[in-house]
């Protein structure tokens, strides 16, 4: 018999004999050493058989190869369990990770933030629990005053409450600041003691608050205009009504015209079931009062600025018409998977 053919026969009788013997995946390892490596067995062959001269050898060598690389490719994925196969296809996709994503009231964040963002606001984040002072009396809302009524507050103790508005950050940024100019956008929770479909006993509230020399109204016009533009459509328009609130004069409720009646409050002659007026109410807003500039150590004679607090929430549900606020906090995953 041929002597080349008896040299490759022999290592592949010793192969089979030593693969039978493996017990473990560090032992495969060795075993692929000792064949393929680059001083094993079949680049021994290659080197001691005259494979140039006689090429249908180097043939039955790399055969050889193949057959113990898929042998070895077989006893590893039996010991990991996989399918021994060797047609194993690596192009399946695999399982896929689930994957959450953000909340619909972070998204909505985002969105408002980054839409202040654009015209130079800065992000603030300020207490949600927080002393009276910042929270009211240095808003010029005194104790006992009937303006705290509305906003039905949690009171941690006599001093302490969970802040029910964002109009605590303005003082807090006219200390950080010390000086105009301030533009920023304080983004965050508040709390009441309310629940509807409407309401929550915690929401989210944007608070606006620009501060410079020479600030007016015009300024206030323009902001909301880009906000509501940006935020509802380019086709929504603006207006201010007159109201009251002791830390703006004069003072505002801004209201954005109807996106399903486009602000004429009738549809096919019928009134619109959503505005009923052709209006819907963004939130307060007005002109900085000269005591609130002084309690945040601002001198009012120096500067002006305008403010605006307006809801996440309810600016998300004018825009997107959800039926029922309270589902946003339910935890309820087949409604949360929608966004
Ligand atoms: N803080 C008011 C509220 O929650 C909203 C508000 C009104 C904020 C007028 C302002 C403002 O900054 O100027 O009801």
């Amino acid at each position: 018999m041929d002597t080349k053919l008896t040299a490759i026969q022999t290592i592949q009788g010793e192969f089979t004999l030593d693969l039978k013997q493996v017990t473990s995946l560090a032992q495969v390892d060795l075993l692929s050493t000792r064949y393929l490596g680059k001083h094993g067995q079949i680049n021994t062959l290659f080197k001691t058989l005259p494979i140039k001269s006689d090429p249908q050898t180097g043939r039955k060598i790399n055969d050889l190869k193949s057959v113990i690389e898929t042998k070895i490719t077989e006893k590893i994925n039996q010991f990991l369990s996989l399918p021994t196969s060797t047609t194993f296809d690596v192009t399946t996709p695999g399982t896929p990770t689930p994957l959450g994503s953000l909340h619909l009231i972070t998204q909505a964040i985002e969105e408002i933030e980054n839409t202040f963002l654009s015209q130079g606001f800065v992000r603030r984040r300020y207490p949600e629990v927080e002393t009276d002072w910042y929270y009211a009396e240095g808003l010029n809302i005194p104790p006992d005053h009937p303006a705290r009524d509305d906003q039905e507050t949690f009171f941690i103790d006599q001093d302490i409450v969970l802040t029910a508005h964002t109009s605590n950050g303005q003082l807090h940024e006219m200390e950080l600041k010390k000086a105009p100019p301030i533009k920023m956008i304080n983004i965050g929770k508040t709390y009441r003691r309310q629940i509807d479909a409407s309401h929550t006993p915690m929401f989210h509230q944007f608070e606006g608050l620009v501060v410079d020399k020479d600030i007016n109204i015009t300024h206030l016009l323009g902001i909301t205009e880009f906000f509501a533009k940006s935020y509802f459509g380019s086709d929504r328009r603006t207006r201010l009504r007159p109201h009251h609130f002791q830390f703006t004069e004069p003072s505002f409720e801004i209201d954005v015209s109807c996106g399903l009646c486009n602000g004429t409050g009738l549809i096919a002659k019928n009134a619109c079931k959503v505005c009923k007026s052709g209006w819907l109410e963004l939130g307060g807003a007005g002109m900085v009062h000269p005591q609130v500039l002084k309690n945040g150590g601002l001198n009012p004679d120096q500067c002006t600025g305008f403010a605006f607090g307006w809801g996440v929430e309810r600016v998300l549900m004018m825009k997107t018409q959800l039926p029922d606020l309270r589902l946003v906090y339910s935890d309820d995953i087949r409604f949360l998977k929608q966004f």
